[in-house]
């Protein structure tokens, strides 16, 4: 088949090289974009004059139509073409005649590429931006049913102090407003349309481009068309937040399959969200979890790629920046798939509050309260911190807690202790008690939930 773009050329192309340079089979995931960029330069090129508003009108029509075809299954996209541009164009050509050659006028792939890829991640990062606001709020729902289901803190993955299982949860809703910033952030940077930059040094027609833009949706026009067919730091920083978004459900996704093991269980997840195993019977695996977890290594893998595609390349447009897309395409998916994973298994969860507490009342995880009681008596922090750590030191030789010690134990060690310390000790109060922003009480729990109900409802 002659090829759109053979100019100078005569001999055909090997099959073999038509091969390796054919994108169809990735970016025909473009075509909506494509024809509906299309349509906007027909429109413009009509609108300026530089083809007829009838000429205008019928690449307009035909592209509705191809596009209308292509949804009914009318019409397949051809796994030999190219790439999708050269595709629609084709069929275009095919059905119009020669009116369909002039859609090409006054653009080139480079800047047709920039701006289809720039409008399908755009509605990529919308749904992205959807699955995070969801997955957010199922967190804020689980945090305010366990809002007082008192648990271990850890550091060092060693119990520290006690929280609140609610709270624990707000902390990965904390993350995924971030990522919420970062999409938007993203959205932001990539909404400036490339489309009339043509093949790097503009065009010697008299476009719009600002109008062109505004038809579909952008903020503004690339300002350098250099830059504007060259830069591909949209997709770059759509991984880099990706990524950093798998990294938080990397992270929830260890604690839950950490508690839902037999050592903690602190947790029993939905069993439609668990497999068992074909040879053990007892088993009760999370592997929705744990692929989550996996899943994060693609996504870091696709922002590597993308990047190191990027790495040196010179300006303006190389071949080199065909391998764009299938990375950048994978990590939406990917995160798109464990965004919805997650907010399907979160709602089944239950929480063994009893075993928290229990495990809880363990680990001395009132030390550092202890120390603070006789701070409130008059001694200095790091005087408490040496009576609580021997008393700890005590309980742990006699295999006791800090609740079992008797008020003379207590006396021994301070005369300044008082009846009252079995009351700062209690777990409950370790947690009522700590009132500051941000901090387990349940008070301040309750508004860190309502500040994220507040922005995913704006
Ligand atoms: N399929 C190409 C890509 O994805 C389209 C742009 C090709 N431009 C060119 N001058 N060969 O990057």
């Amino acid at each position: 088949m002659t090829k759109l773009w053979a100019g100078r050329t005569e001999a055909e192309t090997a099959k073999l090289a038509d091969d390796f340079n054919s994108s169809i089979s990735f970016d025909s995931r473009m075509a909506r974009q494509d024809i509906t960029g299309s349509m906007a330069h027909a429109a413009m090129l009509g609108a300026k004059g530089i083809i007829t508003q009838d000429e205008a009108d019928a690449l307009i029509d035909g592209l509705h139509t191809i596009l209308d075809d292509l949804s009914s299954g009318a019409l397949h996209i051809d796994p030999a073409a190219e790439d999708i541009h050269m595709f629609v164009e084709q069929v275009l050509t095919e059905r119009l005649g020669d009116v369909g050659k002039k859609l090409h006028t006054a653009r080139s792939r480079n800047d047709q590429v920039a701006l289809d890829f720039r409008m399908y991640l755009r509605d990529e990062i919308d749904e992205l931006t959807a699955l995070t606001k969801a997955l957010a709020a199922v967190v804020c729902d689980k945090a305010e049913e366990y809002k007082a289901a008192i648990m271990p803190g850890y550091t060092h993955l060693q119990r520290a102090q006690p929280i609140t299982f609610g709270h624990q949860l707000m902390a990965y809703a904390m993350m995924l407003l971030r990522d919420l910033g970062r999409l938007e952030d993203c959205r932001r940077r990539l909404n400036i349309s490339p489309i009339g930059c043509c093949a790097l040094a503009g065009t010697t027609y008299d476009t719009d481009r600002e109008l062109e833009a505004g038809k579909l949706g952008f903020d503004g026009i690339c300002l350098n068309s250099i830059d504007g067919v060259s830069d591909r730091d949209f997709a770059v920083e759509l991984c880099a937040a990706l990524s950093i978004e798998m990294m938080h459900l990397s992270r929830f996704a260890e604690e839950l399959i950490l508690w839902s093991s037999w050592e903690f269980q602190f947790i029993e997840l939905p069993d439609a969200y668990t497999t068992g195993s074909s040879i053990m019977p007892q088993k009760k695996n999370p592997d929705m979890a744990e692929l989550v977890r996996g899943k994060t290594g693609r996504v870091y893998g696709d922002l590597m790629g993308i990047l190191t595609v990027l790495k040196g390349l010179p300006l303006a447009y190389n071949k080199d920046m065909q391998e764009d897309k299938e990375g950048v395409f994978d990590a939406c998916d990917t995160a798109k798939m464990c965004l919805e994973v997650m907010a399907g298994m979160l709602p089944g969860m239950k929480a063994k509050t009893d075993r928290m507490l229990k495990a809880a009342s363990e680990g001395f995880i009132n030390a550092t309260d202890f120390a603070d009681y006789l701070v409130t008596k008059g001694l200095p922090f790091r005087s408490a911190y040496k009576i609580s750590g021997a008393m700890v030191a005590k309980c742990i030789r006699e295999g006791r807690t800090l609740e079992d010690l008797s008020l003379e134990e207590y006396k021994k060690a301070s005369p300044l202790i008082e009846a009252d310390i079995y009351e700062a000790i209690d777990l409950r109060n370790c947690v009522q008690k700590r009132v500051s922003a941000g901090g387990t009480s349940v008070q301040s729990v309750e508004k860190q939930i309502d500040t994220v109900r507040d922005v995913l409802n704006s």
